[in-house]
């Protein structure tokens, strides 16, 4: 496949060339885009060096997949560009996902929405991906009625930046120096705040708003109650979440909800109760399942059932499961491969 990366520099766009060639992706020709700031860098593929470019009039001609990851703008300016070229654009901003035109895809849970696409394919948000892969492998013990999910997002989630800026901050406090936030809106070392995307009139942050609609689009299922609070925390890399699951009967008992989550591809299970020992984001940092423990009946509702999931964002809520769309593509032969 002729394979174009927009935002090769970022903290995806890395993951993404790590991901493509851990898999084996089948990769005959690479072109590596960003902004003119990295116009002629390089980044190493399977042992060549490739040059990073910035994107002209032609650059997608010729491309049969191009991954984008650089902000919403980029994608929105050259959807058409790409699609014209005859390029399938899978895209991991929030530009589209809400597009009824847009499949929004996890390919363990709808990878059948790629169907009659139209050269464009969303990557969900990172925390809703981490999210549906704990609470779809429970969807085979009746109907989910309602999810309340709270977050604890790593700052890798704002990018190669914002990873910089917590590195900074924390030197700075344990010097007992002044801290001057540059990427992220408040202190993050040794902090924590509501998600820094922007509030909205019915007062959730659009990190939560997020991750209530796209679950309804992904999991087809608009009755389905979702309440999120997103929380960045000072972790390096990998968010993790609190789920609460209420079911519309009767609910499984916790050993069939562990046994359906270790059953479920891309999820591993991790839950020593002996030990006290659930996920945690510096276990699954680098690992391509996410984490999932700490399975209870919740005490306080007995249709209801509590969670603790952690999961590298960068990887299945943006790198991985961007590339896993591409493989999926090939396997329903959507995409023709040279
Ligand atoms: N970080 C995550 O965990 C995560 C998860 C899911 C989705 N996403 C989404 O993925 C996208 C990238 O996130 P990130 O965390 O990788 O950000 P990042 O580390 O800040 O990287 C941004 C990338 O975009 C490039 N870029 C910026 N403006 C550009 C332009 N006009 N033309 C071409 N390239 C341009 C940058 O190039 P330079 O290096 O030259 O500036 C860099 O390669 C965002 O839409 C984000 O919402 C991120």
């Amino acid at each position: 496949m002729r394979i174009g990366i927009v935002g090769a520099t970022g903290a995806v766009g890395q993951e993404l060339l790590r991901v493509l060639d851990d898999r084996k992706f089948p990769v005959t020709e690479l072109r590596l885009f960003a902004s003119a700031k990295s116009a002629g860098k390089h980044s190493t593929f399977r042992g060549d060096q490739v040059t990073i470019e910035t994107i002209g009039p032609h650059s997608f001609n010729g491309l049969d997949i191009a991954f984008f990851s650089a902000g919403s703008e980029t994608s929105k300016a050259l959807r058409s560009q790409v699609v014209d070229a005859g390029c399938i654009m899978i895209d991991n901003s929030s530009a589209f996902r809400m597009d009824s035109d847009v499949p929004l895809v996890i390919p363990e849970i709808n990878a059948a929405d790629l169907q009659g696409h139209h050269g464009v394919i969303a990557v969900p948000n990172c925390s809703t991906i981490i999210l549906l892969m704990a609470v779809a492998p429970l969807r085979k013990f009746g109907t989910i009625k309602r999810i309340v999910v709270s977050t604890y997002q790593a700052v890798s989630g704002a990018g190669a930046k914002a990873m910089r800026e917590l590195d900074v901050q924390s030197r700075a406090y344990l010097a007992g120096e002044e801290i001057r936030p540059e990427i992220l809106p408040h202190q993050i070392a040794f902090n924590l705040f509501s998600h820094n995307a922007a509030v909205n009139e019915h007062g959730y942050n659009g990190e939560e708003w997020k991750m209530i609609h796209e679950t309804k689009k992904i999991l087809h299922d608009d009755a389905i109650a979702v309440t999120a609070t997103c929380i960045r925390v000072p972790v390096f890399r990998a968010h993790s979440e609190a789920i609460n699951v209420e079911f519309e009967g009767e609910r499984p008992s916790v050993d069939q909800i562990r046994n359906a989550l270790a059953e479920y591809p891309g999820v591993q299970v991790v839950d020593d109760a002996a030990k006290n020992y659930f996920p945690m984001p510096k276990d699954a940092t680098g690992k391509n399942d996410v984490l999932v423990g700490h399975v209870r009946h919740d005490a306080s509702n007995m249709h209801a059932i509590d969670l603790f999931a952690s999961g590298d964002q960068l990887l299945k809520g943006a790198a991985l499961d961007a590339v896993q769309i591409a493989e999926s593509l090939i396997e329903q032969g959507l995409v023709k491969v040279h």
